[in-house]
């Protein structure tokens, strides 16, 4: 499992730094350094301490910029992300419609707050705003796909039934 996971994260820093060398041939380089961290998280889930080392070497830029930088935009993650990603909208028609006990109940049943992922790796929480299925209020993103219509009960559910889904895959794997 290690070699695995050493392997992958060697792979993840190999594409990254080729992606690096590839924007450094152009103008004004250091400019890119968004674009870098987007293709950083994509590659890794998330900005981890040593992908932004490996970012601020190979840039030559200090690695306190890179962490301003990624602490200013919401977007960037600083922590790992679980295998299903919710974030539920917290816009006024969903607001109105109880996003919050939504909300409330997640984080009870997974027993974690927003920005926390399950120890697990199988959830991780967060708050969103309007997006755009104000019909369907109030809606959740799990991943790219929107729930919609949610109540405590409901998404109790989906919960359960993303927990199975994942039971299986893993077992498929084995
Ligand atoms: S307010 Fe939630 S989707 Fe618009």
């Amino acid at each position: 499992m290690h070699t695995t996971l050493h392997h992958n994260q060697q792979e993840i820093n190999n594409q990254l730094k080729i992606f690096i060398d590839e924007i450094k041939k152009r103008e004004r380089s250091d400019s890119h350094l968004i674009t870098i961290l987007h293709k950083a998280q994509e590659l890794n889930g998330y900005l981890s301490k040593e992908i932004m080392d490996l970012v601020a070497e190979e840039m030559q830029i200090p690695t306190s910029v890179i962490w301003g930088v990624a602490t200013f935009y919401h977007y960037f993650k600083l922590s790992p992300i679980g295998k299903y990603n919710i974030s539920v909208c917290m816009g006024t028609a969903c607001y109105v419609k109880g996003a919050s006990e939504v909300l409330e109940t997640i984080k009870e049943t997974l027993e974690i707050e927003i920005g926390e992922t399950t120890e697990d790796m199988m959830f991780s929480l967060q708050e969103a705003r309007c997006i755009g299925a104000c019909g369907l209020a109030p809606v959740a993103m799990i991943n790219d796909k929107i729930y919609g219509e949610l109540n405590p009960k409901k998404i109790v559910d989906i919960i359960n039934k993303l927990k199975e889904e994942a039971l299986e895959e893993e077992k498929i794997v084995q």
